[in-house]
């Protein structure tokens, strides 16, 4: 499932996040790639250290706490530190990989990726190129979100970026660990529960609704892990 959520930026964090980032220092993409996805990655990166990421990375995971269509599609347990990297230039193309399964997180704790996310900072317009493509049982998607919108997919789907060949794209990207392992189950509680809002603005709280509801959250304390 891929889900974009548009935007999950206000106006006013897409602005905070751009003054910091044209202060920050750049650095290679390969420093947090494992082997394989080092020999396909060509970016520039933050790196951990960097003196505005923390600012940054507070932005990005405030607003994420605060978009309930986030939490319904990730259902979330631990999030990574975000990420930042910026394709240009010599540096401008990321090729097909798939996402490492288990990352460590600051404390030392591993976190298995279940969904992994890339929050777009840079106008479509400013750039060409530098398309994410995932591919899924479906075919491929190309994906190109406007500024402060985020796409959340599959972190076992192989995917790329593709170059940038004007311009320059930066962006956000991590990783998370759902609640919720299994992809089809997160897929039917996530759709079941845009049904049931939808449900509650139509016709509001009646009986079946409520009923629902519960269901919803019995299926989820069966499936969940915390
Ligand atoms: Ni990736």
């Amino acid at each position: 499932m891929i889900v974009t959520i548009d935007p999950l930026l206000s106006a006013d964090e897409l602005a905070s996040a751009r003054s910091l980032l044209a202060k920050a220092s750049w650095s290679d993409g390969r420093i947090t790639a494992g082997a394989q996805a080092a020999l396909a990655k060509n970016n520039q990166q933050l790196a951990e250290g960097e003196q505005h990421l923390p600012s940054l990375r507070r932005l990005v995971m405030q607003a994420l706490s605060h978009n309930a269509i986030f939490f319904a599609a990730a259902l979330p347990l631990k999030i990574l530190p975000p990420f930042f990297n910026r394709y240009a230039g010599a540096a401008n193309t990321y090729g097909a990989h798939v996402d490492g399964a288990m990352r460590q997180a600051p404390d030392g704790s591993h976190v298995r990726t279940d969904l992994s996310a890339t929050l777009f900072l840079s106008d479509p317009d400013s750039y060409d190129g530098g398309e994410l493509q995932i591919d899924d049982t479906f075919g491929t998607h190309a994906i190109k979100l406007p500024a402060g919108s985020l796409v959340l997919y599959p972190s076992s789907s192989v995917h790329r970026v593709t170059p940038v060949t004007r311009g320059e794209r930066v962006a956000s990207f991590m990783f998370m660990q759902s609640m919720v392992r299994d992809a089809g189950r997160r897929r039917l509680l996530y759709e079941m529960d845009m049904a049931l809002l939808q449900l509650r603005e139509t016709i509001g709280e009646t009986e079946a609704v409520v009923k629902l509801t519960g269901t919803y959250h019995n299926l989820l304390r069966q499936w969940a892990d915390s």
